[in-house]
């Protein structure tokens, strides 16, 4: 027997509500025309924000490295997935190597240093990051973090700085 679970009869359909207080979408183009959009990070390193997650706690973003670039030696409390877009990396502390087209996923616990090679001029890569990122040093020792409200405040510096408002983050806040 087919279970039933709104108790109404096979056939009939219930409407379903529009949900009240939801948050408008996003759907931007993900690299931006704008240069003055990507923030910086550290020398040759910037991140583009798409999604500033203040509910569960979390980001999307583009990671752009140029040169040979360095993403500090950091662990991650909770998930991250990323799928390469343009260039390839490498973390010192694995063997394979991140190319273009490439989906990567890092579990908790997961502490790692990323680099790009000489060779490559670029790369670009989404990234969807749960919880923080700890900064640690070689001793696993912590000497930093990052969370969705740093990376806000990052934003609205940077915005603000560069002349297109320190509310030009806003759009990716959830
Ligand atoms: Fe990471």
């Amino acid at each position: 027997m087919k279970a039933q679970p709104t108790g109404r009869a096979e056939g009939d359909s219930a409407a379903i509500p529009p949900a009240l207080g939801i948050r408008p979408e996003i759907a931007v183009r993900a690299i931006p025309a704008d240069e003055r959009i990507w923030v910086p990070q550290a020398d040759d390193v910037w991140f583009r924000p798409l999604l500033l997650n203040t509910v569960t706690g979390g980001w999307c973003n583009l990671l752009r490295v140029r040169r040979s670039g360095v993403l500090s030696r950091h662990r991650h409390p909770m998930i991250v997935v990323g799928y390469v877009i343009r260039g390839r990396w490498k973390y010192l502390e694995h063997d394979w190597i991140a190319d273009e087209g490439s989906f990567v996923f890092e579990p908790p616990g997961e502490v790692h240093t990323l680099t790009v090679p000489a060779d490559c001029a670029e790369m670009i890569t989404f990234f969807n990051i749960a919880g923080a990122m700890i900064y640690v040093d070689d001793d696993d020792r912590q000497i930093g973090y990052e969370d969705v409200f740093t990376k806000i405040a990052m934003c609205r510096a940077h915005y603000r700085d560069v002349g297109l408002g320190s509310d030009y983050v806003d759009q990716f806040i959830r």
